[in-house]
């Protein structure tokens, strides 16, 4: 029997990539939390997250070298999964077999985006986190962000509650391409940008949608349109710098998957209305770095946030030479002339005020705003704009071939 609100949470780490340290130096905008534990396979990786866990001063956290290790430690009680995509549903079963036979008494579970590769796999990251009796959140950070919150809370406030509400929700995002290379390989992650970047900018525009406090039920989704492209990356050039990047199971001459997404979803709320979401992703943008944009347009007003139109900017000329780095801006492109900083990225992009939210709904035994239904629901519509390209039509909601349905790019044995 847990009793709550506890004093504090005590969190451990499945994974210790990229992800984890975003999610580490976030911790330390969160009262009430320490990193307890992180387990992933090469402890060089673990002993950073261990060392740096250290240095930002949340807690003393020790290395486990299996997850039976991690979730049996007495001294942990949420569990954040931040390992890659093909690995989350034996993470998510062995918690459960853990949880359900005593021998852990974790009684929280945060996952990353996207929740799972197929409807089949997030159905099932739900039914095991229910039924191990976890309460469980959903880490989409957009929704988290610092520009969304605000801007929403300001829209529907003043100009929804004046003039209607709004109607039509835009989000791009975009980079250059993801850094490690079981994001390219369509089987390992699921897809390609649509599965790994439409993730966060549907979820975005369906949350700006959505009037505070009602429900995700209060809008339906009636149908979803999808196209997707390769427009880079499968150019003999860049195909072979992949594989010279990333080794030859990157091999985007023969088994790409795509680097362009978009998407219209056709929504309605309670009173009929008709609702809109068009989203873009690619990883064929070369800008300053990542752009996330975000729009919300109602009818006597409209809402809008580029994440590169910073206030700081610093220039410089061509005699400053130094490393590449990644130190201004999140998959950041140059060194030099007029460039963005985000002085903030840890809050702008969400992840201060996601493991805020998550830290304290766990804690006090409440129900986080984003769960595994929203990432199930989120995964749902992803597959429905991969049916959409892949037959050339629009899926209508609900389709229950959706259950079983795999992106052509994540099925193993065919080659596009
Ligand atoms: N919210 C966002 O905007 C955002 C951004 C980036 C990523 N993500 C999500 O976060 C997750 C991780 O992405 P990332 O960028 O951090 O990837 P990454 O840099 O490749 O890191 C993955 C980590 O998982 C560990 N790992 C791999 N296999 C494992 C296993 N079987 N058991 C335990 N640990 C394992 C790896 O360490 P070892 O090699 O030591 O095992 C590594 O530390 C993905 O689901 C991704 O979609 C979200």
């Amino acid at each position: 029997m847990t009793d709550f609100p506890k004093d504090k949470l005590r969190v451990g780490f499945v994974g210790s990539g990229f992800i984890a340290h975003f999610h580490l130096r976030a911790m330390l905008g969160v009262r009430h939390v320490e990193v307890t534990g992180v387990h992933s396979r090469k402890p060089e990786n673990r002993a950073r997250v261990v060392a740096a866990a250290a240095e930002l001063g949340l807690g003393r956290c020790r290395a486990h070298d299996s997850l039976e290790s991690l979730f049996r430690a007495e001294d942990v009680d949420a569990i954040w999964i931040l390992s890659p995509n093909d690995t989350r549903l034996a993470v998510m079963r062995r918690l459960h077999a853990e949880v359900k036979a005593g021998r852990s008494k974790a009684f929280a579970v945060a996952c990353e985006k996207p929740l799972a590769r197929t409807v089949a796999e997030a159905r099932e990251m739900l039914h095991l986190a229910e039924d191990a009796g976890l309460n469980h959140g959903y880490l989409e950070n957009q929704v988290f962000a610092t520009p969304v919150q605000r801007g929403k809370e300001i829209i529907w406030r003043r100009a929804a509650l004046a003039t209607g509400r709004p109607y039509l929700a835009r989000a791009a995002e975009e980079h250059s391409g993801p850094h490690e290379p079981w994001f390219w390989q369509g089987d390992k992650q699921g897809g390609g940008v649509l599965s790994d970047m439409m993730c966060h900018s549907v979820e975005v525009a369906r949350h700006l949608l959505t009037e505070p406090g009602a429900p995700r039920g209060s809008l339906k989704v009636r149908s979803v349109n999808g196209t997707v492209a390769n427009l880079k990356w499968t150019r003999p050039h860049y195909a072979d710098q992949l594989r010279e990047r990333f080794g030859a199971e990157v091999d985007y001459r023969n088994r790409p998957a795509e680097d362009f997404a978009r998407a219209n979803i056709s929504l309605e709320d309670g009173d009929g209305n008709p609702l809109m979401i068009e989203a873009t992703t690619s990883w064929a943008y070369v800008g300053a770095g990542l752009r996330i944009q975000l729009e919300l347009l109602g009818p006597e007003y409209a809402m809008e946030f580029n994440s590169l139109g910073t206030g700081l900017k610093i220039f410089m000329s061509r005699a400053v030479t130094g490393r590449q780095g990644e130190d201004l801006v999140e998959k950041q492109n140059a060194e030099q002339g007029l460039m963005p900083v985000l002085e903030d990225e840890t809050g702008v992009y969400g992840y201060t005020d996601e493991n805020r939210h998550m830290v304290e709904c766990f804690r006090k035994g409440k129900t986080p705003l984003e769960t595994f239904h929203d990432g199930l629901a989120v995964v749902e519509l992803l597959m429905g704009l991969y049916k959409s390209a892949e037959t050339g039509r629009t899926v209508t909601f609900p389709d229950p071939e959706l259950e079983t349905y795999i992106p052509v790019v994540a099925r193993p044995s065919i080659r596009p």
